[in-house]
Order: structure tokens, then sequence, then C-alpha cells
């Protein structure tokens, strides 16, 4: 699947694209499954809530069949490799589940900056992908983004190590209230399988999901190859090491394996 130059220009000046109906509802449901199944065990790869629900499952590419799938999947590697022009490879995946009632704040935060001070990454050319597994609407925690924030590089943070489980490197108010002077805040909502690619700078946050409804998105971080991280502080199912280049799956492969867990599960 390639962008075309009107998708090409509107996320060099937005700093994010979204795909309403990027992957059928038959493909995106045995995604949905497997998640289930794989916040129902316990793993080191699974990051907990203060309040014990499950948070993220890292790494689920490396142990799940369907998300090595989704990991490879050409409507997703194409774009990005399209964007930097060469190969790439996964520096992040997760899969976070916003659980229904418990499911956390994700404070106001650029990616790039955590890759670039925790991992040694060189540049910005690392590409974030979420794809809905669940309906993502205005009530259950939805992603929010400041349009064009990412046109301001690498932000102040500071490392905040408090607010929730997981050690985020955060904006202050000071900062995101200017930055939504120039950009708004937009929060794109939509069915499962609608996917958004962001840039690594751009400015992005989601609420605490109170609501019985769940919101599930899974997230691949692709990386230009000749780009790949040079710090390995964090734990390499957090930050991967592997730098060889994705070879993209089949188009089909994920409808395949789909009709095939169906065939098992009947
Ligand atoms: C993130 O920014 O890495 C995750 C945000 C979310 O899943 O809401
Ligand atoms: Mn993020």
């Amino acid at each position: 699947m390639k962008l075309s130059e009107e998708q090409l220009a509107a996320f060099d000046e937005q700093g994010y694209l979204f795909l309403p109906e990027c992957f059928s509802e038959e493909e995106v449901s045995v995604l949905g499954a497997e998640a289930d199944e794989i916040f129902k065990t316990e793993r080191k790869e699974i990051w907990y809530e203060s309040s014990g629900a499950p948070r993220t499952a890292f790494a689920a590419h490396t142990y799940n069949d369907a998300f090595a799938i989704l990991g490879r999947h050409p409507r997703l590697i194409e774009p990005v490799e399209q964007v930097f022009g060469e190969q790439l490879y996964m520096h992040q995946f997760k899969v976070n589940a916003k659980a229904p009632f418990d499911g956390d704040v994700w404070q106001w935060h650029q990616d790039y900056g955590v890759w670039a001070r925790d991992d040694g990454m060189p540049a910005p050319r690392a590409m974030n992908i979420a794809v809905f597994m669940d309906e993502v609407m205005a009530i259950n925690g939805p992603l929010m983004f400041i349009p064009k924030s990412h046109r301001h590089g690498v932000l102040e943070a500071g490392h905040d190590v408090e607010t929730t489980s997981y050690p985020l490197w955060t904006l202050d108010n000071e900062t995101i209230a200017a930055l939504a002077d120039d950009g708004g805040i937009v929060a794109p909502t939509g069915k499962p399988g609608a996917v958004i690619m962001f840039h690594g700078n751009i400015v992005h946050a989601s609420p605490p999901n109170i609501t019985p409804y769940p919101r599930k998105i899974v997230y691949l971080t692709l990386c230009a190859v000749s780009n790949h991280i040079t710090k390995f502080n964090r734990e390499e199912w957090i930050a991967h090491r592997d730098f060889t280049p994705i070879e993209p799956a089949p188009d089909d492969a994920l409808l395949e394996y789909a009709r095939e867990y169906r065939v098992k599960a009947a």
C-alpha cells in the first residue's frame, strides 16, 4: 500500500495521518481475541496499572503468531518505507489495554524524546503506528494529538516516575497550552481496524478510561534501519536490538490466519 501525494503532504503538515478503514473487521477481531488471551497470562513483558489491571503487553509480535503477522503487514510497512526511503526494523511493539474502568492516563509526551534520551536513537526517523482493536470513542480514553507539534523538535521534558506505573518523559502544562493555541487538540475516533500513523515528535496523550468499554490499541514503532538505537538501557523486549530489516508478509496473511483461527475455534 502506498500513500498518495495528498496523504504525504497532510502527514508533513499535521504530524499524523488517520486511515479509518485500513484493516477489515475479520482481520482485526482475531487480534483483539489474541490480545485478550495474552492479558490473561503471566509474562515478564506485561506491565500492570497501579490498580493491578493490565496496561501494556510488550513485544507480542515475538510470542504470538497473529501479532507477528501484523508486525510485518505490508499495509503498515510499505507506507513507512515510503516516508523514510529505506527498510525498517521494529524498535518497539506494544499492545495497550486501556482496560474498562481501570485504564490509566498517558501523560503528554513525545515518543522520540523517550527514544533519544533512553535509547540513544540518532534522529526522529521512526514512525508510530496505532491499530485500533476496539472501537475508539470520545469516551473510552482515545489518543489525543496536538497537530503540528512535531515541528518543534524535542521539547524539554521531566521524567515522571510517579503518576502511573510506567515512567515517562512528560511535558509541562505551559508548553501544552502554547502548542494547543497553535494546533488545537484532536482525538481521532473510529472502528476496529482503523490506523493512525504519527510522527515521533508529535505531542500526544490519552485520558483514563472510566467507561465499561475496552480500548485496546496495538502500536508498532518502525525505525529506519540506518537510524538504529545506540544505548541499551531498557529491556530488550521494550527497546529491541534486532536491527534486521523487516520483509513484508503477503497482504492476505492476516485474513488467512483469521480464517484458520475461526476453524480451530469452531
Ligand atoms: C503511548 O503514547 O505510547 C500510548 C498512549 C495510549 O495507548 O493511550
Ligand atoms: Mn507515546
